[in-house]
């Protein structure tokens, strides 16, 4: 009876978010998993040593905490099996002075490997993809799992808003709470951060801020996260947040809308490509594309976006199923 007690305990708890990666970026997903109790984690990683490593420490701080969600790290992809989330940050990371597109050649190989070991292993996950350039790895990690749309998507608008709040909480001196924001596009040169779609306590953000002020914070959304490579070689805490929100928003029904990478089907009059746009993230991935009424401006560097995107994932067609 005890025995079979345990079998059954050992079941439920084979609930898991695996994170594919565990470098600064993916212990960064375990520990912000962890600190919001979502789940048991499982850290992957090709390196022996590094997965278990970075596991022990988050365990400790954890441990600490008082929280019971546990961290494994392995180098075996069959620990994944019934993962609910995937996280995939396997990859290169983008060096200083490069542009996420340089990546693509060397991260379309990795990606399309993990993809067929996650589609081999937890064939019902959610997967959440990292790897940049974001919104080609996503489009790859889609068609070569043959998962569900709504299963597969991007974390990067969730990070370029959180870069964006962080302008407009310096710009305005306005709480960070108060600061609603949205960023769409290509999670890259063309991202799109939305002044008219953002807002401070409800109040259109333009109310705020003059033309020049509103033009300096878009670019510096945009280029931010290179200045933050240059200046430590990696962005980790915001990226682990991110990635952590868009979790929580699915395993507690929470309907959050989020900006992601996803599989468009007419969606802004675009096809058969994954771009930022937002969401409504739920339990069952994502519940509705929501489609936003673009100005010419607005329009016009989401078009850039779409078209670089093409390029990407048709420089790496040869990979696509
Ligand atoms: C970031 O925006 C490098 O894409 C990564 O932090």
């Amino acid at each position: 009876m005890f025995s079979k007690l345990i079998i059954y305990l050992k079941i439920i708890h084979s609930m898991t978010i695996t994170i594919v990666g565990s470098g600064r970026v993916g212990a960064s997903v375990a520990l912000n998993c962890g600190l919001r109790e979502l789940d048991d984690i499982l850290l992957l990683d090709v390196i022996e040593g590094l997965p278990q490593g970075e596991a022990m420490d988050i365990n400790h701080q954890l441990s600490e905490n008082g929280i019971d969600s546990r961290v494994k790290g392995s180098t075996s992809y069959e620990d994944m099996v019934n993962s609910d989330f995937v996280v995939l940050v396997a990859g290169l990371g983008r060096k200083p002075g490069m542009t996420r597109m340089d990546l693509l050649n060397k991260n379309a190989n990795i990606v399309k490997d993990v993809s067929n070991k996650i589609s081999k292993h937890a064939n019902d996950a959610t997967v959440i993809v990292v790897t940049n350039p974001l919104d080609p790895m996503t489009y790859l990690a889609l068609k070569t799992t043959g998962f569900k749309k709504n299963n597969v998507f991007g974390m990067g608008g969730m990070l370029d808003l959180a870069r964006f709040k962080s302008f407009i909480h310096d710009i305005t001196g306005s709480s960070r709470k108060s600061i609603q924001a949205m960023v769409i596009s290509e999670h890259g040169e063309n991202m799109l951060p939305l002044i008219r779609f953002s807002s401070i306590g409800g109040i259109p953000l333009n109310e705020f801020l003059s033309n020049e002020q509103s033009q300096e914070i878009f670019e510096r959304t945009k280029k931010v996260a290179a200045e933050v490579i240059a200046l430590k070689g990696a962005t980790v805490y915001a990226p682990g947040n991110a990635v952590a929100t868009m979790i929580e928003s699915m395993k507690k029904n929470k309907k959050q809308v989020i900006p992601v990478s996803a599989y468009l089907e007419g969606e802004y009059g675009i096809s058969d490509l994954c771009i930022g746009v937002p969401v409504i993230l739920g339990s069952n991935g994502i519940e509705k594309i929501i489609e936003l009424q673009l100005n010419e401006y607005e329009r016009k560097i989401f078009d850039l976006g779409v078209t670089s995107v093409k390029e990407g994932i048709k420089f790496m067609q040869s990979e696509i199923k």
